[in-house]
């Protein structure tokens, strides 16, 4: 079949490379792709919003089945419209997106399922708000409620703070329409992990547990980013973890959604809180994680193509899926200066230098005019190794790392260190 894959982040160079080692998979596409896709797919000079462009690129190359990457696609509605024209599209349509393009709407359904997660009010008016943290002690945590790139949520160590990122959300609009209502939420201790599912409406099948690195700097210091690094599996988050989370919290959202009228397929991510035996739920997300499965989907055993259609098409039961047991490490190569100001256009070298079984997905990549590969944003590489234990995939990784350079690269020394020290 032909495939197309939309985005241009690391997530979506991963996608593509997983796609392409499947049988099922004649030809790739990817819309607008990044340097590393190019180099497996054909680039389509298309951007993710462009959903007519989208749709009629995929009538005109006879795609059979869409992988949408980013969720600013999703709550666009582009599966819809996909679907409509009676493309396959892998992902929700935008109502069964709200899990994600909406902090309040999530509660919503968990509260009327009885999923675990922190308490939440939601306001849209800053005074009552304002009274509202005034009356509780701090942490709080403040979230815009529509998508903000990741920006949305501030952890208020103090009501001050939490007024101030209030008074941003609802007075200053630094988010426009997402923070027009926003959710205030308990805040919860414990270890975060991400555990995605694949899901066709009906059968839910997890994949291999994940954690991420937000803060930018070694020991969780500096500014969130976007994802600074990445490993599979967590030992703290066994197989029985993964079971309870798939019966008590990804299958009775996926039915409620189901009974409600809003379909939900595709990837379901369930960013997670663990303390003790305790899970509960922080965020929802309504597709693959970045940089999550740049470390999930070389653990991936079965035809990525044939699993991604059967999500499509309501067939998952019918499909092998397995997980190499091997663990596997993504270290993310930033720009210096992210997630500030930084250059770009800088040439990276080396990256014909890493070994053949380490993988290196582009995100901010462009080709240069001469050909040569250039950086293009923040986050600009991932490099994933796998090995038979977490201490040889670290070695293995770093090894790599250290073979790539551009001018102020920059990247965390201490992913996947806590699984081994
Ligand atoms: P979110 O965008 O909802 O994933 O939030 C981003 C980050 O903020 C999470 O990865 C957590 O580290 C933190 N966070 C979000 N909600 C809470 C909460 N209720 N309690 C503690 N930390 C939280
Ligand atoms: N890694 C967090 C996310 O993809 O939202």
């Amino acid at each position: 079949m032909k495939v197309l894959v939309i985005g241009s982040g690391g997530r979506e160079h991963a996608l593509a490379w997983r796609l392409s080692l499947s049988a099922s998979v004649s030809e790739l596409f990817a819309a607008p792709g990044n340097a590393g896709t190019a180099a497996i797919a054909r680039n389509l000079p298309i951007a993710a919003t462009d959903l007519p462009g989208i749709v009629s690129a995929a009538g005109e190359h006879h795609i059979d089945l869409v992988v949408v990457g980013p969720e600013v696609s999703l709550s666009l509605g582009l599966v819809d419209q996909l679907r409509q024209a009676g493309i396959a599209a892998f992902g929700p349509c935008r109502n069964a997106a709200r899990l994600e393009s909406s902090k309040a709407f999530a509660h919503d359904i968990m509260r009327s399922c009885g999923i675990p997660a922190a308490d939440a009010r939601v306001f849209t008016s800053f005074p009552e708000a304002r009274e509202f943290v005034a009356g509780i002690k701090p942490p709080v945590v403040v979230k815009a409620d529509g998508l903000a790139a990741g920006k949305g949520a501030v952890v208020a160590m103090s009501t001050r703070e939490a007024e101030s990122a209030l008074e941003d959300m609802l007075v200053r609009r630094v988010f426009g329409e997402a923070g027009d209502r926003v959710v205030v939420e308990e805040y919860l201790e414990g270890r975060e992990v991400s555990l995605l599912a694949f899901t066709d409406g009906t059968h839910v099948v997890p994949m291999v547990p994940a954690c991420d690195y937000k803060r930018v700097r070694d020991n969780d210091v500096g500014p969130n980013t976007g994802g600074m690094g990445s490993y599979s599996p967590p030992a703290f988050f066994g197989a029985d973890m993964v079971k309870r989370t798939v019966d008590e919290i990804i299958t009775p959202v996926v039915r409620t959604m189901a009974a409600n009228g809003w379909e939900y397929r595709g990837v379901l991510y369930a960013g997670l809180m663990v303390d003790g035996d305790r899970i509960r739920v922080l965020e929802f997300n309504a597709r693959f994680g970045d940089p999550e499965t740049q470390a999930i989907l070389p653990r991936l055993e079965g035809d990525f193509g044939n699993i991604l259609m059967a999500c499509a098409c309501g067939t998952l039961d019918t499909v092998p899926i397995g997980w190499k047991t091997g663990p596997s490490v993504a270290v993310v190569l930033a720009s210096g200066g992210y997630p500030g100001n930084y250059a770009k256009g800088l040439p990276i070298s080396g990256l014909d230098s890493v070994d053949r079984d380490v993988s290196v997905f582009h995100a901010g990549t462009t080709t240069g005019n001469d050909g040569r590969v250039v950086t293009d944003g923040g986050r600009v590489l991932a490099v994933v190794a796998t090995a038979d234990t977490m201490a040889e995939a670290r070695e293995r990784v770093y090894n790599n790392v250290i073979r790539i350079s551009f001018p102020h690269m920059a990247f965390r020394t201490d992913i996947a260190l806590r699984e081994v020290a």
